[in-house]
């Protein structure tokens, strides 16, 4: 096959994701849907055996133009949503901030799609049922099911804002270590940033099952801390704001590492996302409380 049918073929395939992608996430605005059909159909004439450099030229040409649009719609969306609240039982899955193979070789297309898709998918739906049924509880005063639909609302919660935080939380132009305010205050808190390293990998790997290592910080003691997280509803400090966070449930790494866990959690260090991780700790920064 040409190197022009081959190209057809990824536009294809490209345009039937984004497709999919913006209706997933009802953005749907019409020129941009439009956009996208008319690039369809030149792709598809870009696969007949006649086909042309010229032509091919003029597809890459639209190709640039649509991923500008699709760009400037998914910012306008993040723009107009960041002032809002969720309401009860409107919780939506963030999309992925990057390509699902972004992150090769540390974790693979295949489990970030799953992981994300599906894994992500479901806790954002048991979170939305679980509020949906504490509302219902509420309006007609009947609580016998509370402490079931309260350990909903964590298991799913924990698992929702966390995978948020996850995939923000790393980067294909991730690794290295931090800079600034985050780099001084790790310096302060574990001498240096080896150490802390050290700290949190030996608490990823040394997880009892299931869960979680967190970097937080400690409003009340203006210290970083690392913990562990068994599961992750369980041992939960609730006075704290996670600000990185590694996942090493099975589903995480088990497709690709099998039962070793640390080559994963070593490898997951080269995708860290160190920029977003400090304006996170800035924004949690800001939080003070009366220190005893
Ligand atoms: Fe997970």
């Amino acid at each position: 096959m040409s190197q022009i049918q081959d190209y057809a073929k990824e536009v294809q395939a490209w345009v039937t994701e984004m497709t999919g992608f913006l209706e997933k996430n009802r953005l749907t605005e019409q020129h941009v849907l439009e956009q996208l059909n008319r690039l369809s159909q030149l792709s598809r004439q870009l696969q007949k055996d006649d086909a042309t450099k010229e032509e091919m030229t003029k597809v890459e040409k639209e190709v640039t133009l649509a991923f500008r649009e699709i760009n400037d719609l998914m910012n306008r969306n993040t723009r107009s949503r960041i002032n809002q609240s969720v309401p009860i039982g409107k919780h939506t899955l963030p999309p992925l901030p990057y390509p699902y193979n972004a992150l090769e070789p540390a974790i693979s297309e295949e489990i970030m799609r799953l992981h994300h898709d599906k894994h992500h998918q479901s806790y954002v739906d048991g979170l939305n049922k679980a509020e949906l049924m504490m509302k219902r509880a509420r309006e007609t005063n009947d609580y016998s099911l509370l402490k079931h639909w309260e350990r909903e609302a964590a298991f799913h919660g924990s698992g929702h804002y966390l995978h948020t935080l996850f995939w923000e939380g790393m980067s294909p132009k991730g690794g290295g270590q931090p800079k600034g305010a985050l780099l001084k205050q790790i310096e302060k808190d574990f001498s240096n940033f080896a150490s802390f390293k050290k700290q949190f990998s030996e608490a990823a790997k040394q997880v009892e099952g299931v869960g979680w290592a967190l970097l937080v910080w400690v409003p009340r003691t203006r210290r970083l801390e690392v913990l562990q997280s068994e599961r992750h509803m369980n041992l939960t400090q609730w006075d704290t704001i996670p600000i990185l966070v590694l996942d090493v449930w099975e589903h995480a790494y088990y497709l690709q590492y099998k039962n070793n866990r640390a080559a994963y959690v070593d490898q997951w260090w080269n995708i860290v996302n160190w920029p977003q991780t400090e304006n996170r700790f800035m924004e949690a920064k800001k939080l003070v409380w009366k220190p005893y």
